[in-house]
């Protein structure tokens, strides 16, 4: 055994999920002892339907295969080009040709130009928030990171790991995040002291708060990040899983205003989670000390190359693959794909909305349900009566409706930042995330499993409401 002195290495607070995950098999024994089907309204994974990589796998192939050819080797003993980059050192870039693709399809669905030079990759969604993150922590000054109340448990846990960043966040109501309290908090954050990068959030099928912010209120935010000088930090991960017409979609931040937004793409729901791909893009140039200015790519990339950032060309290649139809020519839209994917999700949401409307429909004045426009979940409501919750949603509740109706939800009240729980001790503890992406059976027993646990969930709020 080592003993070493680290005075100032702090023990992180586990996320509710990871503990909810580690009291699971104890509670799920409990609800089978009672005869109880366990029903899963709480993971938050791409549904396995949608995500069997077999035929991906054989369309790589054949797409690597019809690289070779064109390539159109004599030697055979030579290595093949994507081969060779794949398992090679590359440029912190990565392969030109995966970006190049990626910045025409993803542009052309986003009305955005892309410049492939500044496609920084990172190791999904994840390692774009840590990669900024560490760019700005790196100077070691008091940074503040704006965020909504509630936001996304990863960038709660990723911010919190610098103790000289802190975080002050921004109350939401349907729109999105009240644009008053947003200035509010940029300039509380600079009155105490703290330098204010970005405002991190997902425009798009918000996790946990299970909506889009509207077109309207995206303009006000981006009116505030110019006026004030913040940089928006979009995460995009349901961008495609979108569920409302492309008429009445909202526009990303980054097609609305490039110069003041850092976005994050991942291929974790479009594609696969595995092979942890994603980029950063963004257009945005900052002041930096001794009077310089520099892009952000540019930073960002140096940050990369200084951190544990680096992309995996092997799996960027396979993404280059998807990016590709069927007959090897260049795709022109992801949508395709992602209908592919929303068959299913789009089929799940339509249960659980049906199901909460049938089951507690009646009681308007008792639940609230959000209805997501893209994403995975919705955010359950208890409302108030005669200025009382009937229920706290804490972690003795969301055990009991394991253990006594079977049914796994996550409560919302750790994705609030320490700050909104300071503001009000109750936030959210009157709400559940529920998931309606992910169960581990798939076709028409997917379908009744969905149904029975959203049954099950509203048998249970009834229960816990006293409607019995
Ligand atoms: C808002 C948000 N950001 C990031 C991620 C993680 O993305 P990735 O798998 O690309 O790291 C998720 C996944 O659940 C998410 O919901």
């Amino acid at each position: 055994m080592v003993h070493l002195n680290a005075p100032h290495v702090r023990r992180q607070a586990v996320s509710v999920t990871r503990k909810m995950a580690a009291s699971l098999p104890g509670l799920r024994k409990l609800a089978q002892d009672r005869g109880l089907k366990i029903h899963h309204l709480g993971a938050g994974y791409p549904h396995p339907e949608v995500t069997d990589p077999r035929g991906f796998l054989a369309h790589q192939a054949a797409y690597f295969q019809h690289l070779e050819q064109v390539e159109g080797l004599n030697d055979p003993a030579a290595v093949p080009e994507h081969l060779r980059e794949s398992f090679s050192y590359t440029d912190t870039l990565g392969p030109l040709t995966t970006r190049a693709c990626f910045a025409r399809v993803y542009g052309a669905d986003w009305g955005v130009t892309v410049d492939p030079q500044r496609l920084v990759p990172t190791v999904g969604a994840s390692g774009g928030i840590s990669l900024m993150c560490s760019l700005f922590e790196r100077p070691g000054t008091p940074l503040a990171y704006i965020t909504d109340a509630p936001t996304y448990a990863g960038f709660l846990a990723r911010a919190g790991l610098a103790a000289h960043a802190r975080i002050f966040s921004v109350e939401m109501d349907e729109e999105g995040p009240l644009v008053d309290r947003l200035r509010a908090q940029i300039r509380a954050a600079r009155a105490a002291g703290y330098d204010v990068p970005f405002y991190y959030t997902i425009p798009d099928g918000h996790n946990p708060a299970g909506f889009s912010f509207s077109q309207a209120r995206r303009e006000a935010v981006l009116t505030v990040a110019r006026e004030e000088g913040v940089l928006i930090l979009e995460d995009a991960p349901y961008l495609y899983i979108n569920y409302a017409k492309a008429e009445d979609r909202a526009r990303p931040f980054i097609a609305m205003a490039p110069e003041q937004t850092v976005h994050l793409f991942t291929g974790s729901k479009i594609g696969f989670p595995g092979p942890r791909v994603g980029f950063l893009y963004s257009e945005a140039t900052l002041a930096i000390s001794g009077g310089e200015e520099a892009s952000l790519t540019e930073l960002a990339l140096i940050e990369s190359s200084a951190d544990i950032l680096f992309q995996n060309p092997g799996a960027l290649r396979g993404f280059e693959a998807l990016l590709h139809e069927m007959d090897f020519s260049e795709r022109r839209s992801l949508w395709p794909v992602a209908e592919g994917k929303l068959t299913v999700y789009r089929e799940n949401r339509q249960i659980m909305m049906d199901g909460l409307a049938q089951g507690l429909g009646d009681y308007p004045e008792l639940f609230h349900w959000t209805h997501p426009g893209a994403g995975f979940f919705t955010v359950f409501t208890f409302l108030k009566q005669n200025g009382k919750l009937p229920v706290r949603t804490d972690d003795a509740f969301v055990s009991r409706l394991v253990a006594e109706h079977g049914v796994v939800v996550i409560p919302m009240y750790d994705f609030y930042p320490r700050d909104a729980r300071e503001r009000d001790s109750n936030a959210g503890y009157d709400q559940l995330r529920l998931s309606f992406c992910f169960s581990e059976s798939v076709g028409d027993q997917r379908r009744r499993d969905l149904r029975e646990a959203v049954d099950a969930f509203c048998s249970a709020v009834r229960d816990e409401s006293g409607l019995r």
